[in-house]
């Protein structure tokens, strides 16, 4: 017989069991056929059946509860084992090893009890302090039971606390195998049934379910059958672009979760920030009340395959609410979220030992595409909080349709750059009137100063010839005529943004900000600007200032704040960034908020307006002093900070 090792030492024990199975199943096989030793897969799938009988056994004997669970779960573990891996002769000699591919496919990782543990015992806390309401005859569910883990642990837990009996646990999975190992121990009130939980029949009506847990399988879209694939994108909303399967487990339980219902998962973290995760988050932020997100991503739970999972509890909501109801609710509703390193944590978790902080659910609606970002520091996290609790009517946001502003991106030059700009022109061109002084992001804004550094560009419609493939877009000429105007760079560690007094025409690694009524247009096609003409008492900057360029130099002083840098680099570093660097979108920069004057804060708004001013002109002096213009910001910092009511001794860190 050949040699049989294995390199895989995680399972010692059980792949030391295995292999005496094996050997003897091939010693038995040739008393009778001398060859029966090569017929590797064969032999390999005798194994678990052999393990299987005699777990039976046990079992059935056994009369003590606590036993039979310990017996179940040992087999939910070898059964494992054996899907995971594989026999291979290789170099002379049977091998055991994993079976990534298969994992993969069948999405069959099974949860660690430490998980499965914390999850029940975190709902029957929940119970336990009376957020939920009591009730008999509940039912517990397990859409994807495998061996029943969870389950087990239910039976296990549940009876050192006090639940309102009587209680149903439903188990179902689509595997014939696993479902046999859930079914062993023949409990009374554990119903264990082979099903797909998508799809079966008897799921398919609402709301029947007091509880649900698990751990939904995690299968990408590649993995998954084309027909089932298509099917499943028929019927359900979450499966949509290159959705995983546990999403769509997370769309089936929210169906069959009763209002009130609340659900625990550990699930992989992908769906809370991928474009693929857009419909189930916007089906979860809307129907249910995220309860506690728990980042588990650096600890390593499931070994042999590399996910990075979360555990997520939520709460139906009892009915749909109105699009306003929704949201005050979600305004109040807070989401816990926490970060884990250690599984030990958990335990602290739920003695209160690790608190964790809440965030509003509403936040998610803010975040790009609603994404579920959870990993904020308690510092961030206050300066949040402190953003989304400002008063209503004490702000406007840039892009509101009845904001004063308008944010605009410079020239797209397409593939027309070389026709386009130009180095230098010559003598005979410099009256051309179409040939525009240029400026890009990196020649050249910083914060407070552009300085043109002698690029042109000829602004001239002709030169992009769609006829020939060209492509491209000068944009309006008045978002460049507009004087003053805000320029801001497309990139950057920062906002930085400069005012410009001069017309400068600019690419579009340039987003320009301009007062809606500087464009022409404005004055004679009213019907366009009815929202802002109908609103103008909506923002009285006329009122405190003497000059437009007042309220520009405000807008400035606010835009290259650290309050304002940290706030979108808190909002936004976990989807806008290239390299190092933040993109900075319209739409988003869009959301900053404005501080409108009052008659409290009419004095403050005016000295930032004042101070941004003289930081603007000491940095185009030649004679400009480093240190100068740095205390000069301290001190405007200080003020804006204190404007918007915050007091943000950490943000100087952050952004150094
Ligand atoms: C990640 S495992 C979780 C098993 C178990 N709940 C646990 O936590 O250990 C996912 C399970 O989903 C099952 N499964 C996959 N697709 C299914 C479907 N359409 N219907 C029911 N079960 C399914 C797999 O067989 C596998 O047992």
């Amino acid at each position: 017989m050949s040699i049989l090792v294995t390199n895989y030492s995680i399972h010692k024990e059980i792949t030391q069991e295995f292999l005496e199975i094996y050997r003897s199943i091939i010693r038995e096989k040739m008393k009778i056929d001398p060859l029966a030793e090569k017929d590797k897969i064969k032999n390999w799938d005798m194994v678990f059946p052999t393990l299987f009988e005699k777990y039976q056994k046990y079992i059935k004997k056994t009369s003590k509860i606590a036993k039979k669970l310990q017996l179940i779960r040992e087999l939910g573990e070898k059964y494992q084992f054996f899907i995971s891996h594989q026999v291979i002769f290789e170099n002379d000699k049977w091998k055991i090893v994993p079976r990534k591919k298969k994992i993969h496919q069948l999405g069959t990782i099974y949860t660690p009890s430490e998980i499965s543990h914390f999850i029940i015992r975190w709902i029957f806390q929940l119970i336990n302090e009376n957020s939920y309401q009591v009730k008999v005859n509940w039912k517990i569910a397990d859409l994807a039971c495998g061996p029943g883990q969870f389950l087990i642990d239910w039976i296990e837990l549940g009876s050192s606390i006090r639940l309102p009996q009587p209680l149903s646990l439903f188990g179902y999975d689509n595997d014939p195998i696993a479902i046999q190992i859930a079914a062993l121990g023949s409990f009374p009130d554990l119903y264990i049934a082979q099903k797909d939980s998508l799809f079966d029949g008897a799921l398919e009506q609402r709301n029947q379910f007091d509880i649900i847990v698990g751990n939904p399988p995690y299968i990408k879209s590649s993995a998954i059958d084309d027909d089932y694939w298509n099917k499943l994108k028929l019927k359900f909303k979450s499966a949509y672009h290159k959705f995983d399967l546990s999403v769509v487990f997370l769309e089936k339980s929210l169906c069959l979760l009763k209002p009130g219902g609340i659900a625990g998962f550990i699930i992989s973290n992908k769906w809370l920030t991928s474009k693929y995760g857009m419909k189930i988050r916007d089906l979860l932020l809307s129907s249910t009340k995220i309860l506690a997100i728990i980042d588990v991503s650096q600890i390593s739970i499931f070994s042999n395959v590399s996910t990075y999972p979360v555990i997520i509890f939520f709460q139906k909501r009892a009915k749909i609410p109105s699009k306003q109801q929704k949201s005050d609710i979600e305004m109040k509703s807070l989401v816990r979220l926490y970060h884990i390193e250690k599984i030990t944590d958990l335990e602290k978790i739920l003695t209160g030992k690790i608190k964790g902080f809440s965030i509003q659910q509403h936040f998610f609606h803010f975040t790009p595409h609603h994404s579920i970002i959870t990993n904020f520091s308690i510092n961030e996290h206050e300066l949040l909080s402190h953003f989304w609790n400002l008063p209503q009517d004490s702000f406007f946001f840039l892009n509101d349709p009845k904001s004063p502003y308008t944010l605009r991106k410079g020239i797209h030059t397409g593939n027309c750059k070389n026709k386009l700009i130009v180095n230098e022109i010559h003598n005979s061109e410099f009256d051309n009137l179409e040939i525009k002084p240029l400026i890009t992001s990196r020649l050249k804004i910083e914060r407070y100063k552009i300085s043109w550094q002698g690029l042109w560009i000829r602004y001239n419609k002709s030169l992009i010839d769609k006829s020939k493939g060209d492509y491209g877009s000068l944009r309006e000429p008045w978002i460049f005529e507009a004087n003053p105007k805000i320029c801001i760079k497309l990139f950057g560690i920062r906002i930085q943004a400069a005012i410009d007094f001069f017309r400068y025409y600019t690419n579009n690694s340039v987003i320009l900000l301009l007062r809606k009524d500087q464009n022409p247009a404005f004055h004679t096609n009213s019907k366009k600007f009815y929202h802002l003409k109908e609103h103008s008492e909506m923002h009285s900057f006329k009122a405190i200032f003497s000059h437009i360029e007042e309220e520009f130099y405000y807008i400035l002083g606010i835009l290259n704040s650290n309050l304002i840098s940290s706030y979108y680099r808190i909002m936004y570093r976990h989807t806008h960034v290239r390299g190092n660097y933040l993109q900075y979108y319209i739409k988003d920069l869009g959301k900053i908020p404005i501080i409108l004057p009052t008659k409290h804060n009419f004095k403050i708004i005016r000295d930032i307006a004042q101070l941004t001013r003289r930081i603007v002109k000491l940095h185009e002096s030649f004679l400009a002093n480093r240190v100068e213009i740095e205390k000069e910001e301290k001190i405007l910092n200080k003020k804006i900070d204190s404007l918007y009511g915050f007091n943000s001794s950490y943000l100087q860190k952050q952004i150094d």
